[in-house]
């Protein structure tokens, strides 16, 4: 059970309502599977029991109208917006083999916060940071050298989006806005990732997969097979893939997600510098790691 749902199941235990643990249990489960949306009106919800259980009255105006509101709200269709765009392009540093995943540094500090070992990717960093939409806060940033063969994928296979957890949430129970609401900037040395630049139906699932969204990319031209040495800049909830090699070759990787305080898993790149990730730190995320996520 998570740790909110312990906390519901808890307090029901605390105001002796068995009925409401239950509830709370079961809303657990299934909490990965609700739209943001959904997950937003069980809170309301949520705050409104606790609200008649502590006090024994009636529910609050404010938190009754919110909830009328997303009654209101949840007979249309959920939908989210997958965007691409490019933004410039970079020359790459000499392959060496380098694997960093998700390490925070500041934007506003590129040259005092990356590690001396990735001196040479500095210029390269303070270029992409360039192109983004924010050059201040605590970005994360991913290297990922590596040697692929041909028909091989370098990174996470399968329609997705970065940034969604393991119980399809966006930063958090009930939503917060995904990898940073400013997205990601990314770019590589070959092509290995195809992303898609329409809205879709439905929401991610548990660490973002978008399988069952394959249905709604029958149109090719939303699709954006990312070229070489371009930089695109893609929103928080971007779906794409990586697609295989055609070729055996050494692919270099790079990522800055903008800030934000989403999650940040144990099991990604510390920062010797000192650098702390601004949102909380969860365990390890074993079946997303056990890829290029
Ligand atoms: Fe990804």
């Amino acid at each position: 059970m998570t740790d909110e749902g312990k906390r519901y199941v808890d307090l029901a235990d605390e105001l002796n309502a068995p009925r409401y643990a239950v509830v709370a249990g079961e809303m657990d489960r299934i909490w990965w599977r609700l739209s943001e949306l959904e997950c937003e009106e069980i809170n309301g919800l949520l705050t409104a029991i606790d609200e008649v259980e502590r006090t024994g009255k009636a529910i609050h105006q404010r938190t009754r109208q919110r909830t009328m509101n997303d009654q209101t709200n949840r007979s249309k269709p959920v939908t989210f917006k997958s965007e691409i765009r490019e933004v410039g392009r970079v020359a790459f540093p000499a392959y060496q083999g380098t694997r960093i995943m998700m390490m925070p540094f500041h934007l506003h500090d590129v040259a005092g916060t990356l590690p001396d070992e990735i001196a040479r990717w500095r210029v390269v960093i303070d270029e992409i940071v360039a192109m983004g939409p924010v050059h201040r806060g605590t970005a994360y940033l991913t290297i990922d050298e590596a040697a692929i063969s041909r028909g091989e994928t370098h990174r996470r296979p399968g329609l997705h989006v970065d940034g969604v957890g393991p119980r399809g949430d966006a930063g958090g129970w009930g939503g917060g806005g995904g990898y940073g609401s400013n997205g990601m900037l990314m770019t590589s040395t070959h092509v290995g990732c195809a992303a898609w630049d329409q809205t879709f139906e439905g929401w991610p699932g548990p660490d973002g997969d978008c399988a069952h969204l394959d249905a709604q990319i029958r149109d090719d031209r939303a699709c954006v097979l990312l070229q070489p040495g371009v930089v695109y800049h893609c929103g928080p909830m971007t779906v794409h893939e990586a697609v295989p090699m055609t070729e055996d070759c050494r692919r270099s990787f790079v990522r800055v997600s903008m800030p934000s305080n989403a999650p940040w898993y144990e099991g990604y790149t510390e920062n010797p510098t000192g650098v702390l990730p601004a949102g909380p730190i969860h365990p390890r995320r074993v079946a997303q790691m056990a890829y290029r996520p």
